[in-house]
């Protein structure tokens, strides 16, 4: 089954803070996108592409907005869903005051799918069409997540937290069912349909050295698996950390000892780290889930983005939710930009549509799969609008260069602003479906 869709259209085919700029990404003012089953067939200029096609082939016209891949959340917490916005704490005192008890719940399956059935609505409003999802201790919360997934037909990456130590009793496992549940959990998730697994180890203070070498096993065990966990986030969490573990070198070295680097390892936020960490982190392909919203949320410290440039880190976006306040990507790169002008630092337009789309598909080693419309890549795509809202509409009245709208989009821009969203080719929301 083949169909089409034309309007203005943009996509990353590299970095465009390596090499040429230019040749970073395709951009057409009048393009075309064909999809065949599902999957990116062709894409190039609608008046010479649209020629190629059969006379009967649909071609869906969006005259107003911009075509993009759908947008990728690197880390994102599921389950605190509910409790985002929650005031006046930082890290740790925030997890025992409202995270815990909010994750409390989610030993109830049916819970579990009414907020991720919620959950994954969000998303697809913000237009958001790929995540890697923390879920809670209990098992029973990845079966939720992954089925409401699965009848969504959604290309996302779970895992059961494990966290053996100073947690409540409640959301405590052990080494031993930690490892038992997530095993059971791959065996029956992982890789069927679109649906990937992650090992989960909440973060290193509540991890015993046990616990983390056993994830250090399974993921031996199970290399397509992803690592996915918290880093260097809070000036407190590290001082913890260092008490907790005085036979290691910092904070990613508790990590890097339990074999837990690699390329398909995902470090949320790494706000304070060394450059020797940030080696280690690049010469092993790991990835940093870059999360801006949640770092100014929490107070917890502005992510040196061009350190982790210089030392090759691949870096995607994440919306931290709930310690994130926005499940946009669009107004998290706006906070994006903002963290790196308090540093003195740019964070340029076509950086940041880089980093939410081809740079998150690489940060989860998907780079072909999804993230830009290469041919045979999965078509999940979204329109953004430019008038959607009056405010936004009259900037764009006064704007002349593709940077200049990519930066108004990311400032201006919000849930709003994204016009309809498309899973393998598929229409799964459009703003009529708005009330
Ligand atoms: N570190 C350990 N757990 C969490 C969490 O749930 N959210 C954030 N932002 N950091 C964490
Ligand atoms: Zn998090």
């Amino acid at each position: 089954m083949i169909k089409a869709f034309r309007g203005e259209l943009l996509h990353f085919l590299a970095d465009p803070a390596k090499g040429s700029l230019e040749q970073s990404y395709q951009y057409f003012t009048d393009g075309l996108l064909v999809i065949k089953d599902g999957l990116v067939a062709s894409v190039g200029e609608a008046s010479t592409l649209a020629a190629t096609l059969e006379p009967d082939v649909e071609i869906k016209h969006y005259p107003q907005g911009l075509i993009i891949p759908g947008f990728i959340d690197t880390h994102v917490h599921y389950p605190q869903t509910e409790m985002i916005a929650s005031y006046g704490e930082q890290l740790l005192e925030w997890l025992d005051n409202y995270t815990f008890p909010a994750e409390r719940e989610f030993c109830n399956f049916e819970h579990g799918q009414r907020v991720a059935q919620f959950f994954i609505e969000q998303l697809l409003e913000a237009g958001t069409t790929t995540a890697l999802v923390f879920g809670t201790v209990h098992k029973e919360s990845v079966d939720a997540f992954f089925s409401v997934a699965q009848q969504h037909k959604l290309r996302m990456i779970c895992g059961k937290v494990l966290m053996d130590q100073n947690c409540p009793d409640y959301l405590q496992d052990s080494a031993e069912s930690g490892y038992n549940d997530s095993k059971a959990l791959i065996e029956k998730w992982h890789q069927v349909d679109r649906l990937q697994y992650a090992i989960t180890p909440r973060f290193a203070p509540t991890c015993s050295t046990e616990q983390l070498q056993k994830a250090g096993q399974l993921l031996a065990e199970y290399p397509s698996v992803y690592l996915h966990t918290h880093l260097s986030e809070n000036k407190d969490e590290i001082a913890w950390v260092k008490q907790l573990f005085p036979n290691t070198d910092g904070y990613l070295d508790v990590y890097d000892q339990s074999q837990l680097l690699g390329k398909r390892s995902v470090f949320a936020h790494g706000v304070h780290l060394h450059d020797s960490e940030c080696q280690r982190l690049g010469e092993t392909h790991s990835s940093i889930a870059f999360c801006p919203s949640s770092n100014l949320f929490l107070g917890s410290g502005l992510f040196n983005l061009k350190q982790a440039q210089q030392f090759d880190i691949t870096v995607g976006v994440g919306s931290d939710i709930g310690a994130g306040t926005t499940f946009s990507m669009l107004s998290t790169l706006n906070e994006g930009y903002k963290t790196q002008q308090l540093r003195g630092d740019k964070l340029s337009p076509f950086q940041s549509f880089y980093l939410a789309t081809l740079g998150g598909a690489k940060a989860l080693d998907l780079e072909g799969t999804i993230g830009n419309f290469t041919t045979g890549a999965e078509a999940d795509f979204i329109v953004l609008d430019y008038h959607a809202t009056p405010l936004m509409s009259r900037r764009m009245e006064h704007c002349k260069t593709l940077t200049e709208k990519l930066f108004i989009l990311s400032m201006l821009g919000d849930e709003r602003h994204v016009l309809a969203t498309y899973i393998m080719g598929e229409c799964v929301f459009n703003t009529q479906d708005k009330t």
